[in-house]
């Protein structure tokens, strides 16, 4: 089955073809002039430049040929040589059927690529908070785009598990339990009863790091820990797992809750395991220099308008950088998968960092040189202020936090009839409420928490959304309680259905533009729309009481298209929809 836009846009080409031009393609466009067209062609302009010829005497000629299309009502020519297009009900009846027999024919771009997506990026033993949840919303939706549109792709979560810190937090917990197996001469690696919690590791880790900081001797005791745990130290690498299992446990549990998976779980750690590979491999291509005491990599190029620093891969304390890291990961990914593109979601800040490191790996030839590396920066969610988002107290808002407050007040606006799972149902409504609010703005855009605007029920939010979506279906679900036929439409007889059929027609570009900006925001724009559109038509038309038949099957078929992409694209956006609300 084809898109049916893409269908007139090449006969409209094959037009101008036999009109004598020469044009690579065509695209149409919905109309802005409703009440002159459904769709509007804008290309005869620039076509009767290059050609020297009178734009409106083409267009006369184009709207003969156009007016014969069997998918046509009407065309004309308007302004300088505009064309407007007005579609035939059969062909709109036509494509809602088919993308009721086949949703996947408003999403499937055919591009079959393989796509590896790093995002989440949380930090062991240290607080996930809302920098963290935008990564995990955007590459979750990114991830489940990539896949709607026919890519493989891969996750990895890029758990923040290694470097100094960790050495921080051992030598704070080694202060206050001197006594444990861990830190035993003669550790050799049986199970220790050690019962520290996520919340005590959240407690620690401020202060385990302020010490350091403030105190040179406390820093070089982290130092040393961290390089024998890297070294593999029995008691403290022990430590370090069950440290990271503590964390990763509450972390899994938060992602969950916000229906963000992902098919590796792996952390630095691990990419770290490759480093002297990496290291070697990189020494053997002549592009390490050394500076100043450090190993560096220049990457600058001659027509970079602001300077590029160097990549700096060890430090002149001999520690391997962050870049380094996430080179490492590189060579690890690259060797056991076989990657066309690698997507990177982490605030829009650490842009410069990944500028380094993906001009570092292809000067390097670490990959090949088809291999395309994308930087997914994101704004910043502030607080309602305007300010970088903070607690009462002017803390980091811990994301738990966040998800609870929203879910409280979601559950709030719940019906009061709803009793049973009632807190489950609010939280699945709260996430909604976040993720379309954190989906909405465009990805680089900052935007403000708001959450009465949020989780407004009559707002642009996903708490709109999901209510108008569980009352299509309950439409639904009532047509079928009564036999009514929903699986056809028939008969477009409102303009109201016209209008909807239209905007639907123009998913599928939503869909490429989305895939090509990696950025939900049209995709959210589109849902309200389209919902809009739906409920003012629902609420002018009495559709289970509708006496003729035929018309009532149509009005049944829209809800259903309508209820099946809605909940498609709420999907993309990891949005689950509840029993009610
Ligand atoms: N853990 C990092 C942080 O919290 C984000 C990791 C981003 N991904 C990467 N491959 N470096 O800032």
């Amino acid at each position: 089955m084809k898109y049916k836009i893409a269908e007139i846009e090449t006969k409209i080409k094959n037009s101008l073809i036999s009109l004598g031009f020469e044009i690579d393609s065509v695209t149409i466009n919905p109309s802005n002039r409703p009440d002159l067209g459904d769709y509007q062609f804008n290309g005869i302009m620039p076509l009767a430049k290059k050609n020297n010829q009178n734009p409106i005497e083409i267009a006369t000629k184009l709207v003969e040929l156009i007016k014969e299309y069997p998918e046509i009502k009407d065309a004309s020519v308007a302004g300088p040589g505009f064309i407007n297009l007005r579609f035939n009900d059969s062909f709109l009846i036509d494509f809602l059927n088919d993308s009721l027999e086949d949703i996947t024919i408003n999403y499937n771009l055919g591009i079959n690529k393989t796509i590896f997506l790093d995002y989440g990026g949380p930090n062991v033993a240290k607080i996930l908070h809302v920098g963290h949840l935008r990564s995990a919303n955007i590459g979750e939706a990114l991830k489940r785009l990539c896949n709607s549109v026919g890519c493989k792709t891969i996750s990895d979560v890029h758990l923040g598990d290694w470097g100094r810190p960790m050495g921080m937090v051992i030598l704070e917990i080694k202060n206050r339990y001197p006594d444990l197996a861990y830190f035993k001469e003669d550790y050799n690696g049986e199970p220790v009863d050690f019962n520290i919690t996520n919340a005590d590791l959240l407690e620690l880790y401020p202060i385990a790091t302020t010490k350091a900081k403030e105190d040179e001797n406390i820093m070089e005791m982290a130092r040393k820990i961290n390089l024998d745990l890297q070294n593999k130290h029995p008691g403290y690498y022990a430590l370090w797992k069950h440290i990271v299992e503590v964390s990763s446990t509450e972390v899994k549990s938060i992602y969950k809750d916000l229906n963000t998976s992902f098919d590796l779980w792996e952390g630095e750690s691990d990419n770290c395991e490759y480093m002297d590979d990496t290291l070697k491999f990189l020494k053997d291509k002549n592009i390490i220099i050394e500076s100043e005491g450090a190993q560096v990599i220049n990457v600058s190029e001659p027509t970079d308008t602001l300077e590029i620093p160097p990549l700096i891969l060890v430090k002149k304390n001999g520690a391997v950088s962050y870049e380094a890291t996430d080179i490492a990961a590189i060579w690890e990914r690259t060797n056991k998968y076989d990657i066309d593109e690698m997507w990177y979601m982490t605030d829009k800040r650490q842009e410069l960092h990944f500028k380094q490191v993906f001009r570092a790996a292809t000067k390097s030839e670490l990959v090949k040189p088809e291999l395309k590396f994308v930087f997914n920066g994101f704004g910043t969610m502030n607080g309602p202020d305007g300010k970088p988002f903070k607690t009462r107290d002017g803390g980091v808002m811990p994301l738990k936090d966040l998800l609870d407050m929203v879910t409280e007040e979601c559950e709030k606006r719940l019906m009061d009839s709803i009793s049973e799972n009632r807190q489950e149902i609010a939280k699945t409504v709260a996430v909604a409420a976040i993720k379309y609010a954190d989906l909405l703005p465009f990805r680089t855009t900052d935007y403000n928490f708001d959450i009465d605007k949020f989780t407004d029920l009559n707002g642009k939010t996903g708490t709109y959304l999901l209510y108008s979506t569980i009352r299509m279906r309950s439409l639904l679900k009532k047509a079928q309680e009564n036999n009514l036929l929903f699986n056809k439409m028939e008969v477009l007889k409102q303009e109201s259905i016209r209008k909807i059929i239209i905007a639907m027609l123009d998913l599928k570009r939503i869909i490429k533009r989305s895939f090509e900006n990696c950025s939900l925001n049209e995709i959210c724009e589109y849902l309200y729309k389209i919902t809009n559109l739906y409920n003012n038509f629902y609420a002018e038309h009495r559709v289970l009481t509708e006496e003729n038949k035929e018309i009532q099957a149509s009005w049944l078929a829209l809800t259903k298209a309508i209820y099946d992409n809605n909940s498609y694209l709420l999907n993309i956006l990891g949005i689950n929809i509840p029993e009610k609300m």
